[in-house]
């Protein structure tokens, strides 16, 4: 592979999903100049779209006050649905089985209320030991709430000694061996630590042979790799739009619910007034009706002027396609990933897998170094014009992301860590 800038540069050139890039407001450095921008797994850059997407709800609300609510050109009691046919596209669902709404550590507590229900036996929720804190937190206190003991009833599981990420075989093996106590597995379609993609059919398959309710957490996944939640007949899932759906800081989160679940009755849930059927919502009736499908889940007034980025996103990948982003995203990975090798050698470890299929955009790498020796270096970065980002302990993100990242991207981001580990 030729490691020159000028190489970068010519496939940049050859690349039909260029144009893309000046699609969205990448971000500057204070004399004006683009910064490399890889740190769309934690916050997508600005589509240019969401801009004219917000101001028509400015105008909106402007030229129409309340009647904004019905009579907007797309009016704000179903704003929401607008989004639905492409985020079901991008999880692979039906439409009535995804809603943009609340954020994701919110929307994974409302399908724990009504997912997690342990009984008998079947008391414990299982996580993975790195899980993200926040799912941590939410299934700790989910498992507390029940009057368990976490200690007992939060199974985790982990990669084996010396490894850094799951094997499929290991998960199903926990789950086939822990089953029967198993209530609910709640596992991430890609680890947000080491950027592992776990394999989503087969685990959802194992944790249903063993009677569990199986949800995932796909904040690193949704708008990064292919997914097919109704097919792999998870129960439920949950994701936010700031990372790879450009959605903006805070964006609201998504959440799936499996058409199985559509009508039923029996499952308890936080309920709310935007929950109920549309038909009747207005009616103020003290009795709940719940709208079939995940909009049922929906409990309060969403806000419309936080959607409207999400919904110019969107557009963007129903234009573009996912599996021809992602085909782009598997060569720039692996173009990154073959010049970390070539540049910084025995420097570096790459905590995430080389096999492109087990991974979506991003790399994380550990520093061969001291702690305070790879923290400046990747203090470093910053000044080298560089946007990655540094979880602890002593890990770097870098996600080329296939909308608006490209070769050359990825060149200055290896050339500058190569300056600061000296090894250019
Ligand atoms: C894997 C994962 N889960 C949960 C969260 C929490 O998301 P929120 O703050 O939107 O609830 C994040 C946030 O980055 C995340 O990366």
């Amino acid at each position: 592979m030729r490691l020159d800038r000028d190489h970068a540069r010519a496939l940049d050139a050859a690349d039909p999903l260029r144009p893309w890039r000046d699609r969205f407001a990448l971000p500057q450095d204070g004399e004006g100049r683009e910064l490399v921008y890889l740190c769309g797994h934690s916050l997508g850059a600005q589509p240019r779209l969401a801009a004219d997407y917000v101001e028509e709800v400015m105008r909106d609300w402007r030229t129409l006050g309340v009647d904004g609510h019905f009579s907007a050109r797309h009016a704000w009691t179903s704003y929401h649905e607008r989004l639905a046919p492409a985020l079901a596209r991008l999880v692979g669902a039906a439409t009535s089985e995804v809603v943009a709404m609340n954020s994701l550590t919110v929307n994974l507590h409302l399908m724990l209320v009504s997912f997690y229900r342990p009984a008998g036996a079947r008391t414990a929720l299982m996580i993975e030991k790195h899980a993200f804190p926040s799912d941590r937190y939410a299934a700790e206190s989910q498992v507390r709430f029940h009057g368990l003991d976490p200690a007992r009833d939060l199974i985790e599981l982990a990669p084996r000694p010396g490894e850094s990420t799951l094997r499929t075989e290991d998960v199903v093996a926990t789950i086939e061996r822990e089953g029967p106590r198993i209530a609910t597995i709640l596992l991430p379609g890609v680890q947000y630590l080491t950027g592992q993609r776990l394999d989503v059919p087969a685990i959802t398959a194992a944790g249903r042979r063993a009677g569990c309710t199986v949800g995932w957490d796909l904040a690193h996944a949704v708008g990064n790799v292919p997914l097919s939640l109704h097919d792999a007949g998870a129960d439920f899932a949950v994701w936010c739009h700031y990372k790879f759906l450009n959605g903006g800081p805070g964006a609201p989160g998504g959440a799936f619910v499996h058409a199985r679940h559509a009508r039923r009755g029996d499952l308890p849930r936080f309920e709310g007034w935007w929950g109920n059927r549309p038909a009747t919502r207005f009616q103020m009736q003290p009795q709940f009706e719940p709208q079939p499908g995940a909009d049922g889940w929906q409990i309060s007034t969403p806000s419309i002027l936080a959607l409207a980025p999400i919904l110019a996103s969107l557009e963007y990948f129903s234009t573009v396609g996912l599996s021809t982003l992602r085909a782009r995203s598997v060569a720039l990975t692996g173009y990154l990933e073959s010049l970390i090798a070539a540049r910084l050698g025995s420097r570096v470890t790459l905590l995430t897998p080389r096999d492109a299929e087990q991974r979506g955009a991003a790399l994380s790498l550990r520093l061969e170094c001291p702690r305070d020796a790879a923290r400046s270096a990747f203090d470093g970065l910053a000044g080298r014009g560089i946007v990655a980002d540094w979880r602890e302990p002593g890990v770097i993100r870098a996600a080329p992301v296939p909308f608006y990242n490209g070769y050359e991207d990825a060149w200055r981001f290896v050339d500058a860590l190569a300056a600061e580990l000296g090894a250019s």
